[in-house]
């Protein structure tokens, strides 16, 4: 055994097929299981693609690097539940492209921030967040509340992400201008959108409803974090069925 060994070890050329033969066999053993997955992520209830609008407040998150600051990650210690709530579940980014998990919090995480305050409390927050944390050190995103968002290719939007598995329908994606719109009307007709995307947060979000602004993007985003999985506080880390 040992003498066939130094030959291995003699030949450079057959020490390094072999090599190569017993790495990738190794790499076969782990990979190959993968494939008959369908996915690695447990599914739950009350999961949907984010809405145009929400969707549109995620890539300005994305755009003014809000993650550098929070993150969206509630992980299962005892401080963080007690702090956060429930803890993040993988389904929760399911359809994020790409994720905010974050690597760092200089402001709280934002994974359940949905809810938490009213529309009014984050306009105020954003235009000046002294005005309502007096020691915050977040910087004003006053801006957001004066540019208007361009509707055009949200469709397009929609579509991109469709391709890389999140599950738009044909109706999402045809209605997504009139959904981006009526998401953000003060008396909108939102029968249609909420049945596409429930729990979404109607109304004129950013306290001007003579436009739509980033400000209603990123209002209807912050306002849905973590609001769609249904956790039961009474059962400890228990879903509700
Ligand atoms: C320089 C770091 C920094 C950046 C960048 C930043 N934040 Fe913050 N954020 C903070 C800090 C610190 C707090 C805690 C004090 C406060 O409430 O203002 C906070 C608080 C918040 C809260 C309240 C959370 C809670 O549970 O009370 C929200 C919502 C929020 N930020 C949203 C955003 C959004 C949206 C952006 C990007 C447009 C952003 N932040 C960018 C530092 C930051």
């Amino acid at each position: 055994m040992f003498i066939k060994h130094a030959t291995i070890e003699r030949n450079t050329i057959l020490l390094a097929v072999l090599t190569l033969l017993t790495v990738a066999i190794g790499g076969l053993v782990e990979i190959v299981p993968l494939f008959t997955i369908q996915t690695t992520i447990e599914r739950v209830e009350g999961m949907r693609p984010y809405s145009p609008l929400e969707l549109t407040g995620r890539n300005i998150y994305i755009r003014e690097g809000c993650y550098v600051c929070h993150s969206q990650q509630i992980r299962p210690l005892r401080d963080e539940v007690e702090r956060y709530g429930h803890y993040s579940l993988a389904a929760e980014s399911m359809y994020d492209h790409p994720f905010q998990w974050g690597s760092k919090r200089t402001g709280p995480d934002l994974a359940r921030v949905g809810g938490k305050y009213s529309n009014e409390w984050h306009v105020a927050h954003m235009v000046d967040p002294r005005a309502v944390v007096p020691q915050s050190i977040m910087p004003s995103y006053a801006f957001l509340a004066q540019k208007p968002i361009d509707t055009k290719d949200i469709a397009e939007h929609l579509k991109a992400l469709r391709v890389v598995g999140v599950p738009y329908s044909d109706e999402m994606v045809a209605q997504a201008r009139a959904d981006m719109k009526v998401q953000a009307e003060a008396d909108g007709d939102t029968e249609g959108l909420l049945a596409r995307y429930p729990k979404a947060a109607v109304g004129d979000l950013d306290g001007d409803p003579s436009k739509l602004t980033e400000m209603d993007a990123v209002v209807a985003y912050l306002q849905m974090l973590g609001r769609l999985v249904e956790f039961d506080r009474t059962q400890p880390g228990g879903l509700r069925q």
